[in-house]
C-alpha cells in the first residue's frame, strides 16, 4: 500500500482537539477586546409618539423617577408608565393641548401609547435594576442627566467593557441609598465613604465571571 500521509499526521486530530479550547478562549478574548466598543449606541435617540419631556417633568416639575418607573427597585425592569399615570395630571392639566392628543386617545381606547425602546441589551446578557439600586448605584451613573433631556437618549454604551469597568471598581460609583434618583449627586465629587455608611450591612461584590452576566 502506498504511503500517502506520513505517520506523524495521525497525531494531527489529537493536537487539534487539545488546542481547540485554547484557541476558542483566545478568540473570545480577541472579540471581546476588539469588537466590544466603549461607545456603541451612545446618543441613540429614537423619535417618540408623544413629545413627552423628562426635562420638564423630572427637571422643572421635579418629579421623582419612581413616580413613573415604579417597578425599578423591585425587579429587573423599570416599568414604562401606563397612560393612566399621565392622566393623573393631564385629566386636569393642558386638557386642550394638541401635543397630548395621543395620550387622551390612548386613555379613551385603552390602547397603550407605542413608546419606542431606547436602551436594549441583547438577550444573552442578564441585567437587573433592583440589585444595582439596592447597592446604591444611581440612575444618572448609567443613564446620564435624564432630567435635562427633552427626548431620552442613550448616554452610556451599555457594552460589556462598560459593565466590567464598574464591576472591577464599584466603590467610586456608590452613593447613599436615599440619593439614587438624585440627578445632582456627583459621584466624582463627594465625601461619601460606603464603608462608613451605617445603613450598609455588607460590601458589594459585583460579578466579573462570565456566568454572572451570561446565564
Ligand atoms: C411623568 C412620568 C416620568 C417620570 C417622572 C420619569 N420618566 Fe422616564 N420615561 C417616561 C416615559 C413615558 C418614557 C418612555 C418615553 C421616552 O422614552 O421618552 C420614559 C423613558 C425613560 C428612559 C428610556 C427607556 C428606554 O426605552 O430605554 C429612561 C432611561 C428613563 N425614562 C429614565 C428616567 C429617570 C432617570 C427619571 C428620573 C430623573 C425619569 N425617567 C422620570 C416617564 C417618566
Ligand atoms: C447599573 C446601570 C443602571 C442603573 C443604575 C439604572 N439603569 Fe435603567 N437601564 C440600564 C440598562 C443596562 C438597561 C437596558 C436593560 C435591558 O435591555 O434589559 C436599562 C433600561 C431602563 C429602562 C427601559 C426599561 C427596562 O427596564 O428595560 C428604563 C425606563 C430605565 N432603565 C430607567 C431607570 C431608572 C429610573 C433608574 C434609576 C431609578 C435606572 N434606570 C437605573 C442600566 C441602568
Ligand atoms: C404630576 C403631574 C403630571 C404627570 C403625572 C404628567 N404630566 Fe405632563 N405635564 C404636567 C405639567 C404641569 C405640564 C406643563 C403644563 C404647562 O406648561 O402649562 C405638563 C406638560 C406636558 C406636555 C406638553 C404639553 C404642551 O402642550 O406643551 C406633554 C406632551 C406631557 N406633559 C405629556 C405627559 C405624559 C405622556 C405623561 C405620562 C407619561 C405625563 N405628561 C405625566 C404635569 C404632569
Ligand atoms: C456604575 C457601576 C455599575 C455598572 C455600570 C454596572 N454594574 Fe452590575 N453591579 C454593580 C454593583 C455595585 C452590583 C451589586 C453587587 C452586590 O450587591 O454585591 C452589581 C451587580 C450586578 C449583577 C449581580 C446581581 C444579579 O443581578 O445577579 C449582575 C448580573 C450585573 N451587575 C450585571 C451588569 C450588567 C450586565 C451591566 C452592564 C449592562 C452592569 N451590571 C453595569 C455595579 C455596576
Ligand atoms: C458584568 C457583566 C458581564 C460579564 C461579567 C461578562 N459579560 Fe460578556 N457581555 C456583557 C454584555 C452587557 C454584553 C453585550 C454588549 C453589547 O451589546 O454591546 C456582552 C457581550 C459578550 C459577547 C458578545 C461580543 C461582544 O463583545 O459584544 C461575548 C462573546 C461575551 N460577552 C463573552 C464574555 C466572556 C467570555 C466573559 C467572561 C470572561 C464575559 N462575557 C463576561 C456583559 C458581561
Amino acid at each position: 500500500m502506498a504511503v500517502i500521509f506520513p505517520k506523524w499526521t495521525n497525531r494531527v486530530p489529537m493536537v487539534l482537539a487539545a488546542g481547540m479550547p485554547v484557541v476558542t478562549v483566545a478568540l473570545i478574548f480577541l472579540i471581546w477586546y476588539t469588537w466590544s466598543p466603549r461607545y456603541t449606541d451612545v446618543g441613540y435617540q429614537p423619535e417618540q409618539p408623544v413629545p413627552f419631556s423628562h426635562a420638564l417633568h423630572a427637571g422643572n416639575l421635579g418629579m421623582d423617577c419612581r413616580y413613573c418607573h415604579n417597578t425599578v427597585e423591585q425587579g429587573p425592569h423599570a416599568a414604562i408608565p401606563p397612560t393612566s399615570t399621565c392622566m393623573n395630571c393631564h385629566a386636569q392639566v393642558q386638557t386642550e393641548s394638541p401635543r397630548l392628543e395621543t395620550v387622551r386617545q390612548s386613555a379613551e381606547t385603552g390602547e397603550p401609547i407605542p413608546w419606542v425602546r431606547v436602551h436594549l441589551l441583547p438577550d444573552y446578557a442578564y441585567f437587573d435594576h433592583s440589585v444595582h439600586l439596592a447597592a446604591g448605584v444611581g440612575c444618572s451613573s448609567c443613564h446620564g442627566r435624564v432630567d435635562r433631556m427633552v427626548e431620552v437618549r442613550q448616554a452610556e454604551p451599555l457594552s460589556m467593557r462598560w459593565c466590567l469597568d464598574c464591576h472591577r471598581d464599584p466603590e467610586p460609583n456608590l452613593r447613599p441609598h436615599d440619593q439614587i434618583t438624585n440627578m445632582d449627586w456627583d459621584v466624582a465629587n463627594n465625601d461619601y465613604n460606603p464603608s462608613e455608611d451605617p445603613h450598609r450591612t455588607r460590601d458589594v461584590n459585583p460579578p466579573q465571571h462570565c456566568s454572572g452576566c451570561h446565564r
